[in-house]
């Protein structure tokens, strides 16, 4: 009897000890309260934090009914209500900023979301240095660096725990393929790379179990422009929030179980990858494996056929106007 309880009593102890606060920056906004909804029922999450500049407590005593263990707390719209937040956070995801309407590119939205994005990743480097930081507000290919160069002007910079989310855009083409095809989006892994945002997104079919895919024009583009049927859907009422929410729930479980220490947990993401630096691009997203550190191990594209090659040039030269311009962002508004 004794050792049984013993026993129990160590072995919650020990799941105990893998406390893991999880921030979401931008919580009341359209992806950021389903995406809060989705962390609120992963038990891997055992505090979420909800920052936004409208709304985080209400959204925050809301989810907090919900009958799973983890504790729920907003924050106030303040500097010391940001700081709060972040503070001691495993995992920080940046949904925070607008969103587009219809006919505007992903683009369109650096004048607005680059200074939020710089001001949040100011909080951040000053308050959880270490968090693993997922950007989810768009320009993706230009946000990531505009924190990688704010955090380097702390000090603080680790290219291990800076992570773009473009898991959108392989949820897209799972599903897009298995639609096609008639098959269960389950089986279905397509390798993207690139960057997240029209042509710079690149599907590598080739390496899939329909390689002869790579050269069906119409599927290549709706994964590319996958996000326009949304904006346009929507009619000026957003983007894309719930299949983003579960795009950016399934990234921060997977970096949660890396953490945890599960092996080969495998995520394509928007990373600094050593891959195309000596063409200048410093930032690409290809398949990383996730470690306790964050990202274990960035591996190479892989085999392409002769399309993708035509492909992932466009994206490249896209790729490397995108991060200049973040770059250039934070030396001009530091
Ligand atoms: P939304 O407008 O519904 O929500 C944005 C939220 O951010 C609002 O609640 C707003 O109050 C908040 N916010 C604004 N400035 C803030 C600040 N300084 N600090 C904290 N919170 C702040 O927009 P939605 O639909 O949730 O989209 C958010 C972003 O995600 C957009 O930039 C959108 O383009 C991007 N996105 C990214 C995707 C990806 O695959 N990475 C997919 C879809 C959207």
């Amino acid at each position: 009897m004794f050792m049984a309880s013993h026993i129990q009593r160590r072995a919650f102890s020990a799941s105990a000890r893998q406390l893991s606060k999880v921030t979401v920056l931008g919580a009341a906004g359209g992806i950021g309260q389903p995406l809060s909804l989705l962390l609120k029922l992963n038990p891997k999450v055992t505090d979420l934090a909800l920052y936004d500049i409208r709304g985080g407590p209400g959204v925050a005593a809301d989810l907090s009914h919900i009958n799973t263990k983890s504790t729920v707390k907003g924050y106030e719209p303040t500097p010391e209500g940001l700081s709060a937040a972040v503070k001691g956070a495993e995992v920080v995801l940046i949904p925070a900023g607008v969103p587009r309407k219809p006919g505007m590119t992903r683009d369109d939205l650096f004048n607005t979301n680059a200074s939020i994005v710089r001001d949040l990743a100011k909080a951040v480097a000053k308050s959880a240095p270490e968090a693993k930081v997922l950007v989810i507000a768009n320009p993706v290919n230009s946000t990531v660096p505009i924190v990688r160069e704010v955090f380097k002007a702390h000090g603080v910079y680790n290219p291990k725990t800076l992570f773009g989310v473009t898991t959108l855009d392989v949820v897209r083409a799972s599903r897009f393929v298995s639609e096609t095809k008639g098959t269960d989006p389950k089986d279905e892994e397509i390798t993207v790379v690139g960057g997240h945002s029209g042509v710079t997104i690149v599907p590598l079919f080739s390496q899939s179990n329909h390689p002869d895919l790579s050269s069906d024009a119409e599927i290549i583009k709706r994964v590319q422009f996958g996000g326009d049927e949304v904006v346009k859907a929507k009619d000026g009422a957003g983007s894309a929030t719930l299949s983003m929410a579960q795009a950016g729930a399934r990234m921060a479980d997977s970096v949660l179980r890396a953490v945890g220490g599960e092996k080969g947990v495998v995520e394509p993401s928007f990373v600094e990858s050593p891959l195309y630096k000596d063409q200048g691009i410093d930032f690409f997203s290809s398949k990383v494996e996730l470690g306790p550190e964050g990202v274990s191990q960035i591996h190479p594209v892989g085999q392409v056929d002769a399309n993708e090659t035509t492909l992932l040039e466009a994206a490249l030269k896209d790729l490397k106007k995108n991060i200049e311009k973040g770059v250039e962002f934070v030396a001009k508004n530091p």
